[in-house]
């Protein structure tokens, strides 16, 4: 057996290892799962630490670094690295094609064009088919002695694969972060209080560049081969694409998205296509880089100084450019988030005018040490939010002083204050803030939400600001008139000329389909009722679920908030969230009003069955989180006192008969003298009585026609969105769920319905069209 061997162990495990990486970094076509890998890495580590004399330099072992050295050494390099002239414009690709024609009177030659990858240039040696040595560019001629640090790079191979290579290659190509790894990386520094890195390109220059080893093989890099160098010993295909086919079949990294195409229109066909998908790409490009392939004709152009006449990098414009911060303002969410915004001098950056950028919060601000005045490099990628990525130091004005959070909202001057342990500053005012009070109100109003069709950002910023809207509720009073008049009164103090006055009559069509939509959002579901509060943490997950088991707004808006944790997903601090939302008497005549404006919740029910479970006293002295009562205290407790209102009315001495800890007894005596928390128990404990009244003892009790039976919505329907149809047929007891299977009960195929018709009709379930889930939803009254 293999096993008993350890040099054929140790021979397969490095096989197995090495494929591996293979597989995950050239063929992108990963085979074994991240535990599996470790696992083999492992075994394989502790084999060569029992037989150090097994030990070589290229075992898949060697690349989790080995000891720092004190500086890299120099490397001449044997033939130089060159760099590249840039083209930034269609006229420079054509002349530098031009130049190519008719210096080798050829017509439309082909190319083989390449991503220009953002990140560090360098050159790995192969002798007899081992790295023996990897350097950066450096100047071109001399660079770094890096090899330590590239042989923790797992795209890197430490052996060639295949056969027939020359004695001595030398490969060139690019050492990058992808994007996934970088902001996993950040991430993970964030949350330790690390170092995060600037961009991928300086995470992969930097990290290369570190004189421990260790360190390096810490960093996600990756690498990608674009070309030879020296090469002696055996002859390579005569095109750099055939060369490239070659390097990937000796186990490099070639990029995926290379490809031959001939002329002008060729090259700048392919400029477009990668520039059209760049942020698409798992890593950051500058640009593509334009090769001639034929390798007799890059010989024949020749170089001028550094750069061959053969290749050009053909840019994108910029990500990044420098501008100065001239303020920084806050900007109030929802929830009262306080996020700073820094507004720039207007700057041009990847073909947009950028004037605002985000900054994250007060702590990304220390951590950049901006400041007002200072010179900033920002960043924009796709279309994602522009953003400062640092300061320039340098150009920092004399008596910049460093930023602080103010201490009040500059909407509402209310405190801003930063609960413990949160990132976050907030703003203290809630709904009496008019920021916070139009961020609820569009998320009120928003799709996915009470989705009132129409309700845009102008129009809440109208409402609000000319004193129609102070709340939610206010949107259920608006009449047609007020409508109009709040337009006409918006246009006066904008100047504009009213669009709403044409010929001389006031158009009121929008005001009467924006009443219209605000009047269909009236009958909704509780859970969008309850996501649409706006109560902090409450996303659409937890309000569904939060709908799911207590069933009915009345039962929910009195609950105290340790019964939420019942639910499951939800923790004390979403639960203590919900509780804080609830005990605002403002939030609380809010609801009121909706409800008196004639708001009604369709799917009331009654609370889960599956409740019941977790209503008892032990239970809920765990919820209370009070402190030294564990789950064992609180049974002894609930095993003690037949109720909340019994253990209320217990002297101390009783805890420790019940059998608690002196400690646990005494936390839990000096907490009850807190009166809130006495209260807060003995609310909890009726609560819980109310519950256990009302909910069903069983599951099995049928709440509607489609009871355990699950449906599947393909296609595009008329008449609802799927949404909608999802909801109501969710409504009648249905699951509702997105592949069909044999137990599938029906399949509603809505226009232009794919796969999953076919499925259905594989297998033979049941397709209703839209017509018959129409008529059956009428019929059940959903
Ligand atoms: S070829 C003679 N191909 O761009 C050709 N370079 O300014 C030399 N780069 O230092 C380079 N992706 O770091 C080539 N597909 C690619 C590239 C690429 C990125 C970088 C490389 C080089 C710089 C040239």
């Amino acid at each position: 057996m293999a096993s008993h061997d350890p040099a054929a162990r140790i021979a397969d495990l490095r096989r197995r290892l090495d494929d591996a990486n293979h597989r995950y970094y050239v063929l992108d076509d990963p085979t074994i799962a991240d535990a599996e890998y470790d696992a083999l890495l492992r075994e394989l580590e502790s084999l060569e630490a029992a037989h150090p004399e097994l030990c070589v330099a290229d075992s898949p072992t060697q690349r989790v670094g080995n000891a720092p050295s004190a500086a890299f050494a120099e490397v001449r390099h044997a033939l130089p690295m060159l760099s590249l002239g840039n083209a930034f414009s269609d006229e420079e690709v054509a002349d530098f094609v031009r130049r190519i024609e008719q210096t080798l009177d050829v017509e439309a030659p082909a190319f083989s064009v390449e991503p220009k990858l953002d990140g560090l240039a360098i050159s790995l040696r192969y002798e007899d088919g081992r790295f023996v040595q990897g350097a950066t560019r450096g100047d071109g001629a001399t660079g770094e002695d890096v090899t330590a640090n590239l042989r923790t790079v797992k795209a890197i191979p430490l052996a060639l694969r295949g056969r027939d290579w020359p004695k001595v290659l030398e490969v060139r190509g690019e050492v990058y972060m992808p994007l996934a790894a970088f902001k996993a990386y950040n991430a993970r520094a964030l949350a330790d209080g690390a170092k995060v890195l600037a961009n991928p390109r300086n995470g992969a220059a930097g990290s290369l560049r570190q004189l421990d080893p260790r360190i390096t093989a810490q960093r996600p890099l990756a690498f990608y081969a674009y070309g030879v160098g020296a090469v002696e010993g055996a002859e390579l295909p005569p095109t750099h694409s055939a060369t490239l086919a070659r390097l990937r079949d000796w186990g490099f990294p070639v990029s995926a998205e290379s490809r031959v195409v001939r002329g002008v229109d060729g090259l700048l066909g392919y400029y477009r296509d990668i520039g059209a998908r760049r942020d698409a790409l798992a890593f950051d490009i500058d640009g593509v880089v334009y090769k001639l392939d034929d390798y007799a004709g890059q010989r024949e152009m020749g170089f001028v100084s550094r750069a061959p006449r053969w290749a050009i990098a053909h840019k994108f414009p910029a990500q990044e450019q420098a501008t100065v911060l001239e303020g920084i303002d806050i900007q109030i969410g929802r929830t009262g988030a306080a996020t700073p915004v820094a507004r720039l001098r207007p700057v041009h950056v990847a073909g947009v005018v950028v004037t605002n950028a985000t900054l994250h919060n007060a702590d990304q601000i220390a951590r950049l040490d901006v400041r007002v005045g200072d010179t900033v490099i920002v960043r924009r990628a796709g279309d994602v939010i522009p953003e400062i990525v640092r300061v320039v130091p340098e150009h920092r004005p004399a008596g910049a002083a460093p930023w602080a959070m103010p201490a009040q909202c500059p909407v509402c001057g209310s405190e801003i204050v930063r609960e413990e342990g949160e990132a976050a500053w907030r703003c203290s005012g809630e709904l009496s803030c008019p920021a916070q009070r139009k961020e609820a109100i569009r998320h009120f109003a928003s799709r996915r939400a009470m989705d009132i069709e129409g309700l845009g950002d102008r129009y809440i910023e109208d409402l609000c600001d000319l004193g129609y809207v102070a709340s939610v509720a206010d949107l259920y009073r608006l009449t047609v008139d007020d409508l109009v008049d709040m337009k006409r009164r918006a246009d006066e103090r904008d100047g504009t000329t009213p669009e709403t006055v044409k010929a001389g009559k006031v158009a009121t069509k929008w005001a009467d389909n924006l009443i219209e939509a605000i009047d269909r959002s009236r009958a909704t579901t509780l859970e969008r009722f309850l996501f649409a509060l706006g109560i902090q943490h409450v996303g659409e997950a937890t309000a569904k679920a939060l709908a799911a088991w207590f069933g009915d707004l009345e039962t929910i808006r009195r609950l105290p908030w340790p019964l939420f944790k019942r639910v499951p997903d939800v923790g004390g601090e979403v639960a203590r969230a919900i509780g804080h939302f609830l005990d605002q008497p403002g939030n609380q005549q809010v609801i009121d009003d909706l409800l008196a404006r004639g708001l009604v919740v369709t799917d009331a029910h009654a609370p889960s069955p599956k409740l019941r479970g977790g209503l008892d006293l032990a239970t809920l002295l765990v919820d209370l989180e009070i402190p030294k009562v564990t789950r064992i205290r609180a049974e002894q407790l609930a095993a003690a006192f037949p109720s909340a209102a019994a253990l209320l009315d217990a002297p101390q001495h009783n805890f420790v008969t019940a059998g608690l800890p002196a400690e646990s007894a005494q936390a839990l005596a000096s907490w009850l003298e807190v009166d809130a928390n006495a209260a807060l128990l003995a609310a909890a404990g009726d609560a819980m009585t109310r519950l256990l009244a009302l909910t069903p003892a069983s599951v099995s009790t049928a709440t509607g026609p489609l009871d355990g039976q699950t449906a599947v919505l393909t296609g595009t329907l008329a008449t609802m969105t799927r949404d909608e149809a999802k909801a109501r047929l969710e409504a009648l007891g249905a699951k509702v769920s997105g592949s069909v299977s044999k137990k599938t009960a029906f399949v509603v195929a809505g226009e232009a319905a794919g796969s999953k018709l076919d499925k259905a009709t594989e297998l033979g379930v049941p397709v209703w069209d839209e017509a018959q889930l129409v008529a059956f939803l009428a019929a059940n009254g959903a």
